[in-house]
């Protein structure tokens, strides 16, 4: 089953909250050696999951104000996660087993404590001063423009100690970097560089089109209607602009300089022509990106099925989807997709949907296990977002709790308290328990993912849906050199027909939701409620 396209097409990507997923020295932190220690878990033993990539949350030097996505020295490894050789020997290990080690860089912003914003902030005419983006106010108390922090309020912070406001697309103590200024964009190329020499297999670009902003700072235009200020602007003058498509570029060229690395760019966007733009000609620009449309679909077939066809509608000819339900962001999908009996199932479907998409899926860790989102006390919080705005209940630590990998204490995940507690569903939900029992949702995950090794069709093929079904079910082929599979997903908690292409003798079931089935010689077929049936044309 061997194929000549690169990795980042046909692999699956699993995304590791670094802080969470073991800790190897009994500090309550995750860390670099316990990932390795857990190797076996994600490739290279009998019952591995079986992926092919992972993908680490920053591990640069950080204060940890926002979950290391504000760095303080780009060339080291934080101490809470490990040291450099620590790095180096989790490249190698994953090496060995075939798995593809990417780092997320965050090039948009530093931490308020990184040394450049301290030169920067000292003077007016520290040599880095115009390495962030300062402007005077517009009279006292008023910011250069009215461009919004994502998260809340003017995107300008008041600087006493110049009597300047900087730049800050994020929280304030993130400041933007300032790619305009030359020596900003090759310190950051060569930041890049330093990891790619390192071995690293590429990287996930946090904020990609928000490197640049407009040169003469224009108000965004306004929207009518929004349930926040933020989306009350059009984000045309603060993101994605030209110049950050230009960067991707340049990134790309440093990557092409090392043999089988890729990029993939998180697009922050409530637009889905910059998820792709970004893509380039597929060839020019980042391998992959991130597509939000994706994630901000409710549970139902029409949703999934009509966001998948738009980007099956705008891709570059040589552009790749990615998809994902989950990450350090997002409310857990088990939780957010899942009413509540009905979680468990949805989240079969919702696998078999992501690992049978033409493109690249991302995992995040737990997602397998169908860890929920947990409810994380307010005097433990952590996410600044979340602690702001308690009790709203927008925070992000409840996506990021430790992996649950047994029935232990603290979820086996350390011996110590966890840097943030283990949701209570460790006890029943588990690497452990579930490994044992041969209808959990993880064992799912490994059957899906060991069927999407097998067949061609599922890595590599065409997409098409089917379009004759009842609104309650997503349907599609792939095919590849005469290998056809048919997936069904049924949404719905009641049964639904659907009607499969003619021309076929016979379609012969590979995997059900609903374990073993006769194979059908028409093309007729009936799915139980929230069933995900996989079938291949005989
Ligand atoms: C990205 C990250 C998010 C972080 C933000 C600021 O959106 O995914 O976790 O808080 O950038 O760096």
């Amino acid at each position: 089953m061997m194929s000549d396209r690169p990795w980042w097409k046909t692999g699956v990507i699993y995304q590791i909250a670094v802080p969470s997923f073991a800790d190897s020295n009994g500090d309550g932190w995750g860390d670099l050696r316990g990932i390795i220690d857990r190797l076996d878990y994600l490739q290279g033993s009998a019952d591995a999951l079986g992926i092919d990539a992972i993908w680490l949350s920053p591990i640069n030097a950080t204060p940890f104000a926002d979950f290391g996505y504000d760095v303080s020295d780009y060339h080291a490894v934080d101490p809470r996660f490990g040291t450099m050789r620590d790095l180096e020997d989790l490249l190698a290990a994953c090496h060995e087993r075939g798995i593809r080690v990417m780092m997320d860089l965050v090039l948009n912003h530093t931490s308020v404590e990184h040394p450049w914003f301290s030169e920067s902030r000292s003077s007016r005419d520290n040599p880095r001063r115009d390495w962030y983006v300062w402007r005077d106010g517009t009279a006292p108390h008023r910011p250069p423009n009215g461009w919004l922090a994502v998260v809340e309020g003017s995107a300008w912070k008041y600087d006493r100690a110049t009597g300047q406001y900087y730049y800050h697309a994020f929280l304030p103590f993130q400041p933007d970097l300032n790619w305009r200024n030359p020596e900003v964009r090759h310190e950051m190329l060569d930041i890049a560089r330093f990891w790619l020499e390192k071995g690293v297999d590429g990287f996930r670009l946090d904020l990609m089109n928000f490197l640049y902003e407009d040169e003469h700072l224009r108000d965004n235009p306004r929207r009518r209607f929004a349930i926040r200020p933020y989306l009350a602007q059009k984000h045309v003058h603060d993101a994605s602009q030209p110049e950050s498509l230009e960067a991707a570029k340049d990134l790309r060229r440093v990557a092409d300089g090392f043999p089988g690395r890729a990029l993939m760019g998180e697009v922050f966007t409530d637009r889905p022509e910059d998820c792709v733009a970004y893509l380039g000609d597929g060839t020019d620009r980042l391998h992959l990106s991130f597509y939000l449309d994706f994630i901000r679909r409710g549970w139902s077939a029409v949703a999934f099925r009509t966001s998948v066809q738009w980007l099956e509608d705008h891709l570059p000819e040589c552009g790749w989807p990615c998809y994902y339900l989950d990450n350090h962001d997002l409310a857990r999908s088990h939780t957010r997709l899942g009413v509540g009996g009905n979680a468990e199932a949805r989240a079969r479907v919702a696998a078999a949907m992501l690992l049978t998409l033409r493109g690249t899926p991302i995992i995040y860790y737990g997602q397998e296990l169908g860890m929920p989102q947990s409810r994380v006390p307010r005097r433990l919080m952590r996410d600044p977002v979340g602690k702001r705005f308690w009790p709203l209940g927008v925070g992000r630590d409840g996506a990021r709790t430790p992996m649950q990998w047994s029935g232990e204490r603290h979820a086996g995940f350390s011996e110590a308290e966890p840097w943030l507690p283990a949701d209570r569903s460790f006890v029943e939900r588990n690497v452990e328990a579930e490994s044992e029992d041969s209808a959990s949702l993880l064992n799912w995950y490994r059957k899906l993912l060991r069927l999407r090794k097998e067949r061609l069709s599922l890595r590599e093929g065409s997409y098409s849906a089917i379009e004759n079904t009842s609104g309650d079910v997503f349907a599609y082929i792939r095919e590849h050199e005469g290998e056809s599979t048919a997936v069904l997903l049924n949404f719905a908690a009641r049964q639904a027909a659907v009607r499969l292409p003619e021309g076929v003798a016979e379609w012969h079931p590979l995997l059900s939701t609903h374990g073993e089935r006769p194979g059908l010689t028409g093309p007729e077929c009936l799915l139980a409620s929230q069933e995900a049936l996989i079938l291949e044309a005989r």
